[in-house]
């Protein structure tokens, strides 16, 4: 790395460039490819300053969720007071729910461009994790590409976290597009095809703002999925019948069309059975790779993969870093804005397929939140990809907390996807295709498909009465006193 050799200091030097009040755009997506060192100097510094009765704070930008090292540490320090796009870490979530912290959650797709128009006010510094830096100056990315791209170029001061962790061979996996521009001077992205390229292999940096290099081998976070459970396994056969009576009915080639796969357990269960199912030769435009569809790259039925980054368990981390070279050529990982990207989800088709946390009757999806005020994780781009896809599932055990809450209800106590943007819902119990429903259908549909035994009865209950109680509410009958009276039940006695 002799470009940028002679900045390598300690994290504690590099923290020191970071003021109180700055804002900090740090890379990271869903646990990959975050600074590992900075961040926790950053917090001992916020810590000290507390300590002599000193203000000291930062608002925090980031691709998505990073991991105890990054939101963990800084949010412990009560060193953060603005964070966004997305988060999931329990100590910034207790923070935000708490009111220290203000959320702005965000669609992914959405920050780069939002801090390019400037909505977000200016950015201070940038703090980036690389694979390596090129004697010539270029960045080889890691794990996640995510904003940095755009914290880089926006940011006034940069300074680096080079891992060596990522593999050296990281380098020709990422294609960052340096192409975009602004309104009114946007220009079509000419990506036809999930393996593409349009940009370049390498970040770019100019050397005169990088103020600190801080080197680290710290391995990102790597947390295990839930094993795939006989309720996963009934939503992805579930899911992989309806792919197959779409197959049948012309609605859909026999390799598909290109998938993504949400983030979390559900959505990771789902792509590993996929792996046993008749489909081949398929192709994904996603968000992030999580351990089922490396499974599926390895089963040989997935053979291209586009994406912003990795979320793998410590296995899978393990066995991809040290077969990487057998991934050349059929994973790219992309700026979050080109991943998640309206226009080419739009173009390519793309088949979605996120977890849910309920959904109600009519199909309006809640993502976020439980109990209508307390965000779990955020929107992340299951917003982008929902709205534009070709077909888009939302996934959900039909109950959760052993049976005390139902997935489906009268009334979502927190609406990210609304009833226009969602087409399929799918439980253990079954899946629900509301394509071409009007309310009412899609209600009869949800509870008899989707909804649980134990309150399917009292689905329809509501449903019936809302319908006699609304004679001139026909299109989308409610009980306005009833309607989120399931949630205020589970509040008060613990089931709903
Ligand atoms: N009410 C209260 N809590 C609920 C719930 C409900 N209706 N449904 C699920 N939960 C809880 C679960 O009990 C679990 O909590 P626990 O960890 O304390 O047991 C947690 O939410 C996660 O549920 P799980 O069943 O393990 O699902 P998951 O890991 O697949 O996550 C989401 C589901 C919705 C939280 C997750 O998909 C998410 O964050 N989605 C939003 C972002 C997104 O979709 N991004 C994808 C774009 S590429």
């Amino acid at each position: 790395m002799s470009a940028l050799s002679s900045r390598i200091v300690s994290a504690q030097e590099a923290a020191a460039h970071i003021r109180h009040g700055d804002r900090a755009g740090m890379s990271g997506f869903t646990g990959a490819g975050y600074p590992k060192e900075v961040p926790g100097a950053l917090a001992a510094r916020a810590q000290e300053a507390h300590g002599r009765g000193e203000e000291f704070s930062i608002e925090l930008w980031t691709g998505a969720s990073t991991a105890p090292e990054l939101d963990g540490v800084l949010a412990g320090a009560s060193a953060v007071h603005k964070r966004l796009p997305f988060q999931s870490d329990p100590t910034m979530r207790d923070a935000i729910n708490a009111g220290r912290v203000e959320y702005v959650d965000a669609h992914l797709s959405h920050a780069a461009q939002q801090a390019w128009f400037g909505f977000y006010g200016k950015l201070d510094v940038a703090v980036v994790e690389v694979a390596e830096v090129l004697p010539n100056g270029l960045l080889v990315p890691g794990s996640s590409v995510g904003n940095s791209k755009t914290w880089l170029d926006l940011a006034d001061k940069v300074i680096l976290e080079v891992n060596s962790w990522h593999p050296r061979a990281y380098e020709g996996f990422h294609d960052v597009y340096y192409g975009t521009r602004l309104p009114p001077r946007r220009t079509p992205l000419q990506l036809l095809d999930p393996m593409q390229r349009i940009g370049d292999p390498y970040l770019r940096v100019d050397p005169e703002k990088v103020v600190a290099v801080v080197e680290t081998d710290a391995p990102d976070r790597n947390l295990p999925f839930k094993a795939a459970d006989e309720s996963s396994r009934a939503m992805a056969d579930h899911v992989v019948d309806f792919l197959r009576h779409e197959i049948n009915h012309g609605r859909l080639p026999k390799n598909l069309l290109p998938l993504q796969s949400g983030v979390g357990n559900i959505a990771n269960a789902v792509m590993t059975n996929l792996a046993h199912s008749e489909f081949e030769n398929l192709t994904a435009y996603t968000e992030v790779i999580q351990d089922g569809m490396l499974d599926l790259i390895d089963s040989g039925k997935l053979t291209a993969v586009s994406a912003t980054s990795f979320s793998l368990s410590a296995e899978h981390a393990a066995h991809f870093n040290e077969n990487i070279e057998s991934y050349k050529g059929r994973i790219l990982l992309r700026p979050q804005e080109i991943s998640n990207h309206p226009e080419i989800i739009r173009r390519l088709g793309i088949i979605a397929i996120n977890g849910m946390v309920e959904a109600d009757i009519y199909g309006n999806v809640n993502s976020t939140h439980v109990l209508s005020s307390s965000i779990i994780n955020g929107i992340g781009g299951s917003g982008d990809f929902a709205r534009n896809a070709y077909l888009n599932f939302f996934v959900s055990p039909s109950t959760a907390k052993g049976g005390a809450i139902s997935a489906i209800v009268p009334f979502a106590s927190h609406i990210d996807h609304t009833e226009h943007d969602t087409q399929i819902l799918v439980t253990e119990q079954g899946l629900a295709d509301l394509r071409a429903l009007s309310p009412r259908a899609r209600a009869r549909k949800i509870i008899e498909h989707c909804a649980h035994p134990d309150y399917r009865d009292r689905l329809q209950d509501y449903l019936n009465r809302a319908v006699a109680a609304s004679p001139r509410g026909q299109h989308t009958p409610h009980l306005l006193r009833e309607a989120l009276s399931w949630h205020e039940t589970y509040q008060q006695h613990g089931r709903m």
